[in-house]
Formats: C-alpha cells, sequence, structure tokens
C-alpha cells in the first residue's frame, strides 16, 4: 500500500468510526426511561456500518470471550502478555471474572482508545443471587413462590454489580431439575416448568429490565440452553437423552418465557441431547432459539464447551469442533480460544462461511449496541458508585425478607414453633449455625463471609430477652468424629428446648457438586438422635442446596423448617420465623424423596398402564419403599391453618376459543396472620399421547387475617391446556379435565369440565 492510500484508509475507518459512534447519533445524554432514539433500524444500520469496517482477525475477537484466570486454565506460556495484546489487537470481545470499576475500567480503556476500531468490551461474571449482598439461593427463593421478590433481588444485585464494571450477568439459571442428586438444582426453580418459567421472566425483568441501556441493570443470560438439569444419574456434565416431547413440554419452557421477556442472551450447554452436544446443536440453536422463538441476540457457549465438542467426539479436531459450534449458533466462544485461533484457517479453506462468521458478529455488536456501550463504554460505573451503592441497609433488609419468604416448614408438631417466651432456654447444637461462609450458599460473587449473620448470632438476637440461648457444635459437617455428639445430648437435657442447625456445606451443592447419597452428610443424623433421645423437644433447621433424605428427621424431630442456603442476612431471618415474628409461607419448589432409590421423583409424572396401588402388587412401585414422596411439590405448613372450600367453576363445558373461571374460597382457621400459596393444578384424562397426572398451571400468594376469607380465581384458555400432540403439533385437544386447587400438589378439591372444540 502507498503512503498515500494507507493515509486514505485510516481516514476513512476514522470517518467510519465517528458515524457509528454516538456523536454523530447524537445519542449523547437523554433523560432516564427514555426509549433509546436510535429504534432497531437504525441500530441495524450502525451494525453493518461497523461489520464493513472489520478485519477477519477483528471480527473473530468480537466473538471471543477471555476469563482472568485464562491462562492458568490454558496452560499458555507469558499468557497475559499475550492476553494483553490480544485485546489491543482487537481480538477479544467479552471478559469474564474481572470485577470492579477499576480493572473493568482500566480493560476498557484499552479496547476504546487503543484498538483500532475502539469497540467496546462487555463485562460478564456470575451474578446469580446477589453481588455482595448475597441472597438466598436460586433454589431458595422459587421456595417463596413468589416471583416479583425474585425480580427484586435480581435488579437489587445488577445494581451493585453494574456500579462495579459488570455489564453482563450469566444468569438466570433456568435448568428445570428432576433429580436432587445433581448439584446444580440449588441455581435453578425447581422441577416444575409452570413455576419456573415464572421466575425465569421475573429475573429476566429484574436483572436485565426491558430495554438494555440501563446503567443500574445487567444484560441477562438464561442458561444453560438446554436441559442441562436432566443429566443421567444426576452426575453433572453427563449425558441428556429424552424425547424431544419431553424436552418441549418439560425443559424448555423456562428458556422460552427468558427470550419472551427480552433476555439478551442465552448460554449453550455442556450436555448433549440425544446425541448431539448442545453447544453444537443446530436443532437447539437456530431451529427452535432463533426460528421458532425469534430470539434476535447472541448465544455465548459454556466454559471451553465448544472446545468440549471435541471431547464429546463429534469432532476430530479444534478446528472442527469450532466450526460446529458456530455454525450450529453459538456466537460467542467461552474460554476454549477455538474461534479466535483456529477459524481463520476454516475461512480460507472455505469449511467456515465468511456468512456465518459475520452473522454472529452482527449479533454480539447490535447488543452491545442496544446497551449503550458505544456511547458510554463505563456505563458511570466507578469506585464512589460501588460505595454508594453496595450493601445498603435496603438491600440488607430485602435479604432478609427475601430468606424468610424462602423458608419452608416442613413440620410442626404440637405447634412447638414459633418459640415464644414461655421457652427459657434453648441450646443450639450442630455444624452449620456458626458458620458465616455456608450461609452464602454456592456462586457467592463477592459476597462475604464477614458480611453474614450467621444462624447462632441471630438466633441469639433474636430470643425474647430472658430466653438464655448456648451452643454447641456436636460435630462438623462432612466429617465422622463422634466426640462431640455424647456432649452436645448431656447439655441438651438441661435445655427447655434444642434447635439442631443441619444440612450441607455450600461446597456440596452448585456447579461439579452431585451427590449420591442426599441424607444429611457425615455423622449429623447420629448427633440429632443423641438429641432426639434426650427427649427434649428438637427443633430442626435444615440448610441445603437440594432436596434431601430425611426420612429419620422427617419421623423423629418436633418440627423442621428448610432454610436454604439463606445469604447474608441468614440468623436474622431464621431468628424472625423461629420466634415467630414471620409466619413461614414457602412452598417446595421440589419433591422431597423418602430414598434415594425413588430418584427421579416429581409430580407430574406419567400415570403408566399400572398406576401404583395398595392393592395390588403388580403395580408401578417398590418393595421396600412407599412410592410417594417425604414431602411433596408445592407443599409447606404455616404457623395458622388455611381450609379450602366451595370450588367453583364458570361452566363446565368449555368452548374451543373461551376461557373458564375456576374459583376457590379459602380461610384462615387459625390464630395468627398468615400467607397462602393457593395452588391449581390441571389434568387432560385422554390424549393423542399420555398426559401428565397433574400439572401446575396457576398459583396465588395470598394473605389472610385469623377467621378471614378470600376467593381466588383463576382463568384456565386453551393455550394453559396445549401440549405436543401425536404429530408434534402444540395445541389442545378435546375431552375431560379435571382441576385441582389446594395447598400442594396433592391438593384433593376438585371440578371436572370438558374442553370442546
Ligand atoms: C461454567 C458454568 O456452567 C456456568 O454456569 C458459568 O456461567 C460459567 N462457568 C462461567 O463462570
Amino acid at each position: 500500500m502507498t503512503q498515500m492510500s494507507q493515509t486514505f484508509r485510516a481516514a476513512s475507518i476514522a470517518f467510519a468510526i465517528l458515524l457509528v459512534s454516538s456523536a454523530a447519533w447524537g445519542q449523547k445524554s437523554r433523560p432516564a426511561g427514555q426509549p433509546l432514539p436510535s429504534g432497531p433500524a437504525d441500530v441495524e444500520n450502525r451494525v453493518d456500518s461497523l461489520l464493513r469496517l472489520m478485519t477477519i482477525e477483528e471480527k473473530l475477537g468480537q466473538l471471543n470471550q477471555l476469563s482472568s484466570v485464562w491462562d492458568t486454565v490454558l496452560h499458555r506460556s507469558n499468557a497475559s502478555a499475550s492476553g494483553m495484546q490480544m485485546l489491543r489487537e482487537g481480538r477479544v470481545g467479552s471478559f469474564l471474572n474481572i470485577v470492579g470499576s477499576e480493572a473493568t475500567a482500566s480493560l476498557q480503556r484499552i479496547a476504546v482508545n487503543e484498538t483500532r476500531l475502539k469497540i467496546p468490551l462487555l463485562f460478564g461474571l456470575d451474578v446469580i443471587h446477589g453481588y455482595r449482598t448475597i441472597y438466598p439461593i436460586p433454589l431458595g427463593e422459587a421456595a417463596s413462590w413468589d416471583p416479583e421478590l425474585a425480580e427484586e433481588t435480581a435488579r437489587m444485585a445488577a445494581g451493585e454489580a453494574a456500579a462495579a464494571g459488570i455489564h453482563w450477568t450469566f444468569a438466570p439459571m433456568v435448568d428445570i431439575a428432576r433429580d436432587p442428586r445433581w448439584g446444580r438444582i440449588a441455581e435453578g426453580s425447581g422441577e416444575d416448568p409452570f413455576l419456573g418459567s415464572a421466575f425465569a421472566a421475573a429475573r429476566v425483568r429484574g436483572f436485565q429490565g426491558h430495554l438494555l441501556d440501563s446503567k443500574s441493570l445487567l444484560l441477562a443470560t438464561a442458561k444453560h440452553f438446554a436441559a442441562y438439569g436432566g443429566p443421567e444419574g444426576g452426575r453433572d456434565y453427563n449425558t441428556v437423552d429424552m424425547s424431544e416431547r419431553t424436552l418441549r413440554e418439560m425443559y424448555l419452557p423456562p428458556y422460552r418465557a427468558a427470550v419472551r421477556a427480552g433476555v439478551g442472551t442465552l448460554m449453550s450447554s455442556f450436555n448433549e441431547i440425544g446425541g448431539v452436544p448442545s453447544s453444537a446443536s443446530r436443532h437447539l440453536l437456530t431451529d427452535i432459539l432463533r426460528k421458532e422463538w425469534q430470539f434476535d441476540g447472541f448465544v455465548v457457549s459454556d466454559w471451553n464447551s465448544v472446545g468440549e465438542v471435541e471431547t464429546h467426539g463429534i469432532a476430530s479436531d479444534r478446528t472442527s469442533a469450532g466450526i460446529l459450534g458456530l455454525t450450529a449458533g453459538v456466537d460467542m466462544d467461552m474460554m476454549s480460544l477455538i474461534y479466535v485461533d483456529e477459524l481463520r484457517s476454516a475461512l480460507k479453506d472455505g469449511r467456515l462461511k465468511m456468512a456465518v462468521v459475520d452473522e454472529a458478529v452482527r449479533r454480539v455488536l447490535r447488543i452491545k449496541f442496544r446497551m449503550g456501550l458505544f456511547e458510554d463504554p463505563f456505563r458511570g460505573a466507578s469506585t464512589v458508585r460501588e460505595r454508594a451503592v453496595m450493601m445498603t441497609q435496603e438491600h440488607r433488609a430485602l435479604a432478609r425478607r427475601a430468606a424468610s419468604e424462602s423458608f419452608v416448614l416442613l413440620k410442626n408438631e404440637n405447634g412447638v414453633l414459633p418459640l415464644t417466651e414461655s421457652t427459657r432456654s434453648i441450646l443450639v447444637v450442630g455444624p452449620l449455625a456458626e458458620s458465616k461462609d455456608d450461609p452464602l450458599g454456592t456462586w457467592s460473587a463477592r459476597g462475604e463471609a464477614a458480611d453474614v449473620v450467621s444462624i447462632i448470632e441471630g438466633l441469639r438476637r433474636g430470643a425474647p430477652s430472658k430466653t438464655k440461648v448456648t451452643y454447641v457444635r456436636g460435630c462438623g459437617v462432612d466429617d465422622t468424629v463422634r466426640s462431640g455428639i455424647a456432649e452436645a445430648a448431656r447439655v441438651a437435657a438441661a435445655a427447655d428446648v434444642v434447635i439442631a442447625v443441619l444440612g450441607e456445606a455450600r461446597s456440596m451443592s452448585g456447579e461439579a457438586a452431585s451427590r449420591s447419597e442426599i441424607g444429611l452428610p457425615g455423622v449429623q443424623e447420629e448427633l440429632l438422635r443423641a438429641l432426639v433421645a434426650t427427649g427434649k423437644k428438637t427443633v430442626v433447621l435444615l440448610m441445603n442446596g437440594r432436596p434431601l433424605v430425611i426420612p429419620w428427621t422427617a419421623e423423629h424431630a418436633s418440627a423442621i423448617l428448610e432454610l436454604w442456603h439463606p445469604g447474608v442476612e441468614a440468623g436474622h431471618a431464621a431468628a424472625d420465623v423461629v420466634f415467630g415474628r414471620i409466619n413461614p409461607s414457602g412452598k417446595l419448589p421440589a419433591t422431597f424423596p423418602r430414598s434415594v432409590g425413588q430418584v427421579p421423583l416429581y409430580y407430574n409424572h406419567k400415570i403408566s398402564g399400572r398406576p401404583a396401588s395398595e392393592a395390588n402388587s403388580f403395580t408401578s412401585k417398590y418393595l421396600d419403599v412407599a412410592w410417594t414422596p417425604q414431602f411433596p411439590f408445592g407443599f409447606g405448613l404455616s404457623y395458622t391453618s388455611f381450609a379450602y372450600s366451595e370450588l367453583t367453576l364458570s361452566a363446565t363445558v368449555m368452548r374451543w376459543s373461551d376461557s373458564l373461571v375456576v374459583g376457590v374460597k379459602v380461610r384462615n382457621t387459625g390464630k395468627r396472620r398468615g400467607e397462602e400459596v393457593v395452588q391449581l393444578y390441571v389434568r387432560d384424562h385422554v390424549g393423542s399421547v399420555t398426559r401428565p397426572v397433574r400439572e401446575l398451571k396457576g398459583f396465588r400468594k395470598i394473605a389472610l387475617d385469623p377467621g378471614e376469607s378470600k376467593r381466588v380465581t383463576f382463568n384456565i384458555g386453551r393455550d394453559d391446556l396445549a401440549f405436543w400432540n401425536g404429530l408434534m403439533e402444540h395445541t389442545a385437544e378435546p375431552g375431560q379435565f379435571s382441576v385441582y386447587v389446594g395447598t400442594n400438589s396433592h391438593a384433593e378439591l376438585s371440578a371436572e369440565f370438558q374442553l370442546e372444540e
């Protein structure tokens, strides 16, 4: 190139950059809450203009996401130097795991000042249930059956993370999980697609909002697409094999709900489904996600999941894995570096078309433009803002409310809870009572143990002034040492009530934390048996990240309160409920089995040709354990009681384009104000394919004073009755349906109607 043509090229690039940047588009500042002045067409024009300027390296760079620890993972020599060099060359589109406004800004400055095209970076992080203020684990929040609560905690978490320079969260995790051995059940909303969809949409609204341009919110990611929650044996990363019908009916709805709520990105999962790794599945990533659902954001791979396409065994080398991933629809490559390192050669030899690369780059840039990153690459993040928004009183108050709302009262014999002033001495026992780390649960972003109010701290602060609270540890979470058990039982003999805080360490659920036995780990049950043997009333507070198998506890404890991993306000929230300032109202988002051998056990199962029956041995059951769960989906008690009556349907025949109103009267028959989650289930009796015994189709949380009653109504439309029929069409079929309304998935109050064409 001559000197003159070089100068000319540089000048035209500068001019074009000016065109795609804010000044030329007059988007400098605008009042908060106003829609972006550039409509979709403007964004598309800007994307196209920019794309035309990009070299192959720069295009592949936009599709490349590096982690702060990428060098150690990939064992490259002199890696961080080459990482910075890659950034300067425009070969990095996004970073993950870089946190703090200063760290993110220093890299962003390089991107927008030193790279040729000055394209801003996206900074991603797993902000799953809080950034610094840690809320209950998502499974716990789902137990509140209050999607608005999850929306609020997501919004607050986004606010903290955004102030620290994060743009993008890898949440919500919306994987349906029917197997509690799978450790990542903690990160989702449990076993049900209807409940899961409500939480998926709420969390997208909370983290991200409608537009992508709010500087106090984050770009959200629905993950892990798809069906990562269905691995064989509950073993993380394992094979998923299910029918297309089960996939579509049970596993896909929450991702769909997230897309409908406007989620900007999805993450492709590690697992294969029916022989095709998700990160190379055109069927999932293009046919379903983009064509059927019209998703126009971008897909990021999970960590090295494009690289693992080779390990799965459908690609013979990294380049082929990359070609498969990109053509299937994985736009951004998290940490395999295949796109940036290997795809140039594939473009050269024609194995990969430039149009495929361009389309992926277009999707990434589209999101960056929509987020306003070209106008303000730093999005107002600063140490001053970090200090101002981090862990405010308001956030702590929300964490406390979220935690107590997520607690599920599983047993309360003779109303032993709440404890009153007449309880003069309480012995708190158990390894998790004093832990300030475990209440944070899996994925705690910038959460700090020092911020946590432990259970014992909370109980001490919250106990009535004349109640003495003492603590002995008894045993560790997972150890085999029994020496503390006798001492704990000896001290228990002198107390009025024993509170045993038992369960799982936070490392026992989450990623790579599947368990084959899901009872109380270590010798904790032995400790409990010794305490119960003293004859003292023994209240069990469970802290765990999954449904547990606890048949002995269920039978012998006086009361059981499920806390999950409750977050920074663990102790305060536990005390609120134990001492009755708050009446528990949580309901299980996943079935508690009686034995691990029953797994998978879920309420919306098929009936089979031989439904289980006491009277007939040749039916679907076990010789050694009941077929029923320990605690069913939707189950949870209250300090008051509720009676359901007067179930009504607006008609007994529902015409094809009509809807039906289901009404029920709920009365608080106890002595305390309380909240109840009223649940509606539907059963389709005869279909062209078999249908679940019942399916959740509505829920409403209501508050009732003692003696008060309310009429709760639900609308059922034809869409609510639709399923994937024998021809794999999504439609309802005429025929007989039952509705069940009540306090959990075993609700008995029922009525019938006919759907007519
Ligand atoms: C792997 C996990 O599966 C995923 O959920 C997470 O977002 C990424 N790592 C990034 O940390």
